[in-house]
């Protein structure tokens, strides 16, 4: 991957997930041990807390973060944002099933630059999406644009383990050799699962993404931790 432009990233990402697709929400799953749905109604509660209006969420996949968002008496109405329409396909499969078509609206779209206008939504979230972005600083400071003043921006994400006891060491293990081993049985598709626990190797710790939410200009800037360490919701404020 270090390798190709971010073109070419960017490419391979929207390929790798639409070919995962069908499987995507059954290998969250069995590799979070159903953990990540609560992970992501803890992060959208945080998100929309206290304020009222349309919300977005951005990377959305399958669109399980816009259908908690859609389930909130706070939020009016939600847009889920992605660039692979395989994804956005099951999404809208999904909200039809759930009946929250009415309040959530699937669009294609890159969150480096974002189809909207400044200021529109009370909250901008992303779940597992940070990671995949080939220039996060441009992707934050979108997030901020679209987002009103005293708006949050929220991102649930797999980070880089840090400190030195045992955990740091040998979860990545885990996550390095029986991730590909569950994508291959599960997805078909071991270079898949292959990528994720590299691109988390290679990834941001909590306290660097707090930096990063800092540099975008945002403020009050704080993070939880979940899942023994190896997963944090990140939650701020536009200013
Ligand atoms: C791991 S999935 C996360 C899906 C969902 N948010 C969830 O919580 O399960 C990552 C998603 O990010 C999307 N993605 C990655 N980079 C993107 C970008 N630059 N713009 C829009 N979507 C992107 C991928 O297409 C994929 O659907």
């Amino acid at each position: 991957m270090a390798h190709l432009t971010g073109q070419e990233r960017a490419r391979y990402v929207t390929r790798m997930f639409a070919r995962i697709s069908r499987r995507y929400d059954l290998l969250n799953t069995v590799m979070t041990g159903g953990r990540h749905y609560a992970w992501r109604k803890r992060a959208t509660g945080m998100a929309v807390e206290g304020l009222s209006g349309p919300a977005l969420d951005i990377a959305t996949g399958t669109g399980d973060f816009a259908f908690d968002l859609a389930r909130r008496p706070e939020v009016t109405d939600v847009v889920g944002l992605d660039f692979t329409r395989d994804m956005l396909k099951l999404a809208n499969v999904k909200a039809s099933r759930q009946e929250l078509s009415r309040h959530t609206t699937f669009t294609a779209g890159d969150a480096h630059a974002l189809p909207f206008k400044d200021e529109q939504f009370i909250c901008a979230t992303v779940g597992f999406g940070i990671r995949n972005f080939i220039d996060l600083p441009t992707a934050l400071q979108e997030m901020v644009r679209v987002v009103r003043p005293g708006g949050r921006v929220v991102s649930l994400e797999i980070v880089r383990m840090e400190g030195r006891g045992p955990m740091p060491k040998l979860l990545p293990l885990h996550f390095r050799y029986v991730t590909p081993w569950l994508g291959s049985l599960l997805a078909g598709d071991r270079e898949a699962y292959t990528y994720l626990p590299k691109s988390v190797e290679n990834f941001l710790s909590a306290t660097e993404i707090d930096h990063a939410m800092s540099d975008a200009g945002l403020v009050n800037v704080r993070h939880k931790k979940l899942g023994l360490g190896t997963v944090a919701i990140h939650i701020a404020e536009k200013p």
